[in-house]
């Protein structure tokens, strides 16, 4: 992870990352939709105390509730954003008071010293409140975006009741819970809502952030002691316990045991995301990540799909016969998703969409205690065929 991908407002530096995570022992949460929170190995749960921040309004000048996204076409609906911001606020309460800690992880991230930004509870938690939320609802947009992709199938029919599966890689720091609980919580507006069982798996101890955000998602927001009665009857969650599901795996995704691998990228698996983390695994070891690809193409089934999303022309460096040269990380993953032309079964993936900038833009109105940063992206969403079709 670097600064890199923690762009100021307007401008978003694009510069490849090399470094080494450190390697912790495997911790599973699981967050069962009743909320509770089963740790499989030493996990704590925590909650913060002290004193909330007064909030500042960022800007009101928006009062309608759907916002248009870029393109013009209607985006998210503004309260439903506002409620994905209001879980991070009440999970960690970021605020002035952080702002030291704020500095220190910057420090390390531009350092590229990601083992000592990660290094304390606090640190995570101030990364959580800080650049997450405004990622959580940039993925929202792009989870609703793709919408007709991810829950329609082949045939065109719809998910119906059944539990759809998201696997998320480098999917620790908590945007990926909240653009999930979101977007969940579309489907079952627009009644094609099912069960969502989402597992994150990242090297770095996420798992209190997870299971904090989760807790939030599917717990009514506290309401002030004067709230009517009316108030009280309509506070709900933002999803459901009995709908979503979260459980987060401590592990290493470029040296992962393939039973392990395979017991959570399992055959009803539907979407896998790597969500600004591709690049950064490049940059670790471009066999290793090649190699993760080629076994998330053996795990996963026909029709699911892999969304990558990253900084916009992100490069990685290969090192070839003491030469050093410089592959698009776009170019790497296509080579290897869709350069099977040569083999007797071909392709095992199509692309579906492939945008190589966009921006997602916080729309005014929205409140948040500290300032968030519009979000600019490559996304590119590919759907893994099976061998008949692709023959
Ligand atoms: C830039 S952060 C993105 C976090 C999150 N996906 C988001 O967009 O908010 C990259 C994430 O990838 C994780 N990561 C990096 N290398 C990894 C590896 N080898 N295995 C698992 N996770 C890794 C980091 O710990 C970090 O949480």
């Amino acid at each position: 992870m670097s600064p890199d991908q923690h762009p100021s407002a307007s401008t978003a530096r694009i510069r490849s990352e090399t470094h080494h995570l450190y390697y912790k022992p495997h911790v599973d949460v699981s967050c069962r939709g009743d909320g509770h929170v089963e740790m499989v190995k030493g996990a704590a749960s925590r909650k913060s105390s002290g004193p909330k921040q007064p909030l500042r309004t960022a800007s009101k000048t928006g009062d309608s509730r759907f916002v248009r996204s870029v393109d013009g076409k209607p985006s998210l609906p503004l309260d439903l954003q506002q409620r994905c911001l209001n879980i991070f606020r009440d999970a960690f309460e970021p605020g002035i008071g952080d702002s030291s800690i704020v500095q220190e992880v910057k420090g390390h991230l531009y350092n590229r010293d990601f083992a000592a930004a990660f290094a304390k509870d606090e640190y995570l938690r101030v990364y959580a409140g800080r650049w997450s939320p405004a990622r959580a609802l940039g993925y929202l947009d792009v989870l609703h975006g793709l919408q007709a992709q991810l829950v329609a199938h082949g045939d065109g029919s719809k998910a119906g009741n059944e539990c759809m599966r998201v696997v998320c890689l480098g999917g620790g720091a908590g945007s990926e819970v909240v653009a999930l609980a979101g977007w969940l919580s579309m489907l079952f507006e627009e009644d094609v809502g099912s069960m969502l069982h989402a597992h994150f798996v990242d090297v770095a101890s996420w798992n209190v952030v997870v299971s904090d955000l989760h807790h939030q998602a599917i717990t009514a927001p506290q309401l002030s002691k004067y709230a009517s009665a009316a108030a009280r009857e309509a506070n709900k969650p933002l999803v459901q316990g009995g709908a979503f599901f979260c459980a987060f795996h401590q592990q290493d995704v470029l040296d992962w045991p393939d039973s392990e691998l395979r017991s959570i990228v399992t055959p009803d698996t539907r979407l896998v995301t790597l969500l600004f983390t591709l690049n950064e695994l490049y940059s670790t070891s471009l066999a290793k990540t090649q190699q993760l690809l080629s076994r998330l193409t053996d795990a996963m089934p026909a029709d699911s799909c892999l969304l990558v999303v990253d900084s916009p022309g992100s490069y990685s460096t290969v090192s070839f016969n003491s030469t050093e040269k410089r592959y698009p990380m776009l170019w790497l993953l296509d080579h290897l998703l869709l350069g099977g032309e040569a083999k007797p079964a071909g392709p095992q993936w199509e692309k579906v969409v492939s945008d190589g900038s966009r921006w997602f833009r916080l729309p005014p109105g929205l409140e948040y205690p500290i300032e968030l940063e519009n979000m600019r992206y490559q996304l590119h969403l590919y759907r893994r065929v099976n061998n008949i079709e692709a023959g």
